[in-house]
């Protein structure tokens, strides 16, 4: 379902919060703006009470956790009721513990090797992270091409201004991204101006993407 839904919405919102208390009506903003996936990552402690609050409250959103470094955060996530676990290296501890609970998981990647570790555990979407420092699309059609089938998530440095180039390629799958939920728009509690990006973001997707 995880990579259904982020297939559709083109964007998965990489999400830090500080305050748990804001995560429903971020949860809200992003529906609110036809962004219906989210990555809460674990870069706060709030995360877990985050991820908790919007699985209880928000069923229509997919909710994720982001930035999961080990075996002991993914089972946290796992238990306060993520979705699909995303982790910024791959690390086999980690795909495991989301296999074992029979959810989807995105590893970060950025060489050949790395790709046919995650194959290995039959994976076959990436996050490619950090995306625009290890080269972008270029490199990603160049790690692609041995490997048949296999999709990435780009993420690192991904924003309005270079984001349509990835929507235009067949090997991204979704790109992920802090600009549509800001850290600063979250702590201000301007939940209309993320609202607005996501329409914003939806709109460029959907004119580059046609449904
Ligand atoms: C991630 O964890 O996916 C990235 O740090 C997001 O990168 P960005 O803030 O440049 O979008």
């Amino acid at each position: 379902m995880f990579f259904k839904i982020a297939k559709k919405c083109g964007i998965i919102p990489v999400i830090k919060i500080e305050d748990a208390d804001k995560a429903v009506p971020l949860a809200k903003a992003l529906l609110g703006g036809g962004v219906n996936v989210a990555e809460i990552t674990f870069r706060t402690p709030a995360a877990a009470d985050a991820i908790a609050k919007i699985a209880a409250e928000v069923p229509e959103m997919c909710v994720g956790a982001g930035t999961v470094v080990n075996a002991k955060q993914a089972g946290i996530a796992i238990d306060s009721g993520a979705k699909f676990i995303v982790s910024p290296g791959l690390l086999p501890e980690v795909i495991e513990a989301a296999q074992g609970a029979r959810i989807p998981v995105l590893p970060g990647v950025v060489t050949p090797s790395e790709i046919m570790k995650g194959l290995s555990f039959g994976l076959s979407v990436f996050k490619f992270f950090p995306a625009e420092p290890f080269g972008g699309l270029k490199t990603i059609k160049t790690l692609a091409a041995p490997f048949g089938d296999v999709r990435f998530v780009p993420t690192g440095g991904i924003d309005v201004r270079n984001i349509a180039k990835y929507w235009k390629s067949d090997t991204i799958l979704a790109v992920g991204g802090s600009f549509v939920a800001p850290e600063a728009l979250i702590g201000s509690g301007d939940f209309a101006a993320i609202t607005r990006r996501c329409k914003e973001t939806a709109a460029m997707f959907q004119s580059i993407r046609k449904p």
